[in-house]
C-alpha cells in the first residue's frame, strides 16, 4: 500500500507493471483458489489467463466466485497454449511429478505447491527434467515469506542472539482433515511437517542431519488403523552446525491454527507467536480472555502467498532465482523421509540414509540460498 498525500493507494493489478506474465492455474481446490485470486488481484506483474481442473466445475466456480474473465479449461488446454508462459500447480500431491514434466516440455515456467511429490524418485526425475528444459521452477514454502520468520532470519543472520543453540516450531492444525485425504497426503510427516523442516533450514541456516520421530494417533484411532499416519508427532532434529531443535506438530487444536517458533542461543532468544483477527482483550470475574489465533493457513498467512508469487513472477520476468528453489523442496523432503523412517524403525536416522540417490551437493546449493 502506498501512502499518497490524502488518499491511500491498494497496490493491485490495475498498476501498470509494464511486461506481465500470462499465468495458468492448475488445479482449483484449496490452494488454487488462493493462488487465482492473489495472481489476478495482487500480482501487477502476472496476468492470469486460464483456470484448469481435472473437474472443469471447479474452475468454473472459482472463476464466477472470483469475478474472473479467464478460460476455464482442461489442463491439457491450458499445456498446450502458446500465450501462457507459467502454470502454478495446485493439484493433489501424487500428480506435481507428471503435471512437472508436462509444464517444462511444453516450456512452461512453473510454481509448484509443496511437496514436488511423493516419492524422492519422482522428484529427482522431476528436477533433472526441469534443469534440462531450462524452465523455472520454484516451491510453494510460502511461510519463509511471513514478516515475523524473516524477521526472525535477519534477526539470526545479524548475530542478535549470538550463537543459535536450540530452535522449537510448534505447527498445529486446527482440525484433523478427512480420512480419505489422510490416506492419499504422503503422512504427516511428508504433508504437513515438510513446511517446518523447511523452516529450520530457512531460520537456522543449516542443513538438517539427523531426525529422531516419534508419532501417534491421538485423535482418532482409525487415523492410524483406516490411514496408517499418525496425528501427532514430535521430532528432534540435529543440524549440520551443531544446532538441536524440536519440532512438534499436531491435526487438532480446539483453539484455531498454532504456529509459534521460538530460537534461543547465547545471547538471547527470538520468538514469534500466533496472530490473531484482533488484539482485544476482556477481563472479566472470571478471568483474561483474548481472542482465538487465526483459524487456518489461509487467515494466518494471506501474505505470504501474494508475495511468494510476486517472487516468482519476477524471478521469470527479471531473468533471476525464484526465493525458493527445487533443491529447497528437495532437501525438506528427504528430512521428512528421514522423519518418517525414523518413526517406523524407533531409532534416530541421519538424512544421508536416504539421500543415497543424489550428492549431497545438490542439497548444498539449496541451503545456500536463503543466506
Ligand atoms: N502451501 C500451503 O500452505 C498449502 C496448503 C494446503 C495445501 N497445499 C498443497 O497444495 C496442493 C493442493 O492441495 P489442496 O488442499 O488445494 O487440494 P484440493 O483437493 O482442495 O484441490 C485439488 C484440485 O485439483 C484438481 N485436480 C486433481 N487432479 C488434477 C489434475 N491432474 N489436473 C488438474 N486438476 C486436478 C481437483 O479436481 C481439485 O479441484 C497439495 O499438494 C497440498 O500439499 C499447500
Amino acid at each position: 500500500m502506498v501512502c499518497g498525500p490524502g488518499r491511500f493507494v491498494v497496490e493491485g493489478n490495475d498498476v501498470d507493471a509494464g511486461k506481465k506474465l500470462n499465468v495458468g492455474v492448475l488445479g482449483l481446490g484449496r490452494m488454487g483458489t488462493v493462488h487465482a485470486a492473489g495472481l489476478a488481484r495482487h500480482v501487477p506483474r502476472a496476468r492470469l489467463l486460464a483456470l484448469a481442473d481435472a473437474d472443469l466445475s471447479a474452475a468454473l466456480r472459482v472463476a464466477a466466485e472470483l469475478g474472473l474473465d479467464v478460460a476455464c479449461c482442461s489442463t491439457d488446454e491450458a499445456l498446450s497454449r502458446d500465450d501462457i508462459e507459467a502454470v502454478v500447480i495446485a493439484t493433489p500431491t501424487g500428480t506435481h511429478g507428471g503435471l512437472i514434466e508436462r509444464a517444462s516440455a511444453a516450456g512452461k515456467h512453473i510454481f509448484c505447491e509443496k511437496p514436488i511429490a511423493l516419492e524422492l524418485e519422482v522428484i529427482d526425475q522431476s528436477l533433472d527434467v526441469v534443469a534440462s528444459t531450462g524452465v523455472l521452477l520454484q516451491v510453494g514454502f510460502n511461510r519463509r515469506f511471513d514478516a515475523n520468520f524473516q524477521r526472525m532470519r535477519s534477526g539470526i543472520a545479524a548475530g542478535e542472539i549470538g550463537a543459535v543453540h536450540l530452535f522449537h516450531i510448534m505447527s498445529r492444525d486446527p482440525c484433523l482433515p478427512p480420512l480419505e485425504y489422510l490416506r492419499t497426503s504422503g503422512g504427516m510427516f511428508l504433508d504437513m511437517m515438510i513446511h517446518d523442516f523447511d523452516m529450520a533450514r530457512f531460520l537456522i541456516g543449516e542443513e538438517i542431519e539427523e531426525v529422531f520421530a516419534m508419532g501417534a494417533a491421538r485423535i482418532d484411532p482409525r487415523v492410524a488403523s483406516e490411514a496408517q499416519d499418525v496425528d501427532t508427532a514430535m521430532v528432534a532434529v540435529r543440524m549440520s552446525g551443531g544446532t538441536l531443535g524440536a519440532i512438534d506438530n499436531s491435526r487438532r487444536a480446539v483453539y484455531g491454527y498454532d504456529q509459534r517458533v521460538e530460537v534461543f542461543g547465547a545471547d538471547g532468544l527470538l520468538r514469534a507467536e500466533n496472530g490473531a483477527p484482533d488484539q482485544v482483550e476482556r477481563i472479566d470475574a472470571t478471568g483474561r480472555h483474548g481472542p482465538r489465533p487465526f483459524l487456518f493457513f489461509s487467515d494466518r498467512y494471506p501474505q505470504t502467498y501474494i508475495t511468494e508469487m510476486r517472487g516468482f513472477v519476477d524471478a521469470v520476468l527479471d531473468g533471476g532465482t525464484p526465493p525458493v528453489v527445487g533443491a529447497d523442496g528437495r532437501a525438506a523432503h528427504v528430512a521428512a523421509l528421514a522423519a518418517r523412517k525414523s518413526f517406523e524403525l524407533g531409532r534416530p536416522v541421519r538424512t544421508d540414509e536416504v539421500n543415497a540417490s543424489r550428492s549431497t551437493e545438490e542439497s548444498h546449493r539449496a541451503s545456500d540460498q536463503p543466506w
